[in-house]
């Protein structure tokens, strides 16, 4: 179905630390993405944990709960038709290594950690997420 949807995205440390936000900014909206609200904030550990705790059981929990909170991010709401699945298509493998040509990850991952972009995984989490960071 082709309905109009929202979704986070989340510009990680390692992309605002080379400068990268406008760039990645700019690839969402030549995709017809619409950034409906945007902020920079800089989290805490314990803020990093509540907000990935779907991974609480994986052993790489710890290490992505300390790198999220290490520096600023950018935190948006996307909107657009299918904008998960887009916004998804987008972002590209969350292994920088795997992810097709021209995605973000591609072009900008430094490595599965610093794969510069999180974005929702369903509209259901989408929800959630945008809940979390944009409560008001
Ligand atoms: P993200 O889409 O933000 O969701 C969870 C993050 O965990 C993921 O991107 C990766 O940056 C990170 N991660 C680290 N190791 C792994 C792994 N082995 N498999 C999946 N995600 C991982």
């Amino acid at each position: 179905m082709n309905s109009v949807q929202q979704t986070l995205s989340i510009i990680k440390p390692d992309a605002v630390e080379r400068n990268l936000v406008e760039k990645i900014k700019n690839i969402f909206k030549k995709n017809k993405l619409i950034i409906k609200e945007s902020k920079k904030i800089h989290i805490t550990k314990d803020e990093a944990a509540e907000f990935y705790k779907v991974h609480q059981s994986k052993p790489f929990y710890n290490d992505l709960c300390a790198y999220l909170s290490s520096g600023p991010i950018v935190v948006m709401i996307l909107e657009g038709v299918n904008a998960v699945f887009e916004n998804r298509k987008l972002m590209g493998a969350t292994n920088p290594k795997d992810a097709d040509e021209n995605t973000i990850r591609k072009l900008y991952g430094i490595s599965i950690d610093k794969n510069s972009v999180h974005g929702s995984d369903s509209g259901e989490n989408a929800k959630k997420e945008i809940e979390f960071f944009f409560k008001n």
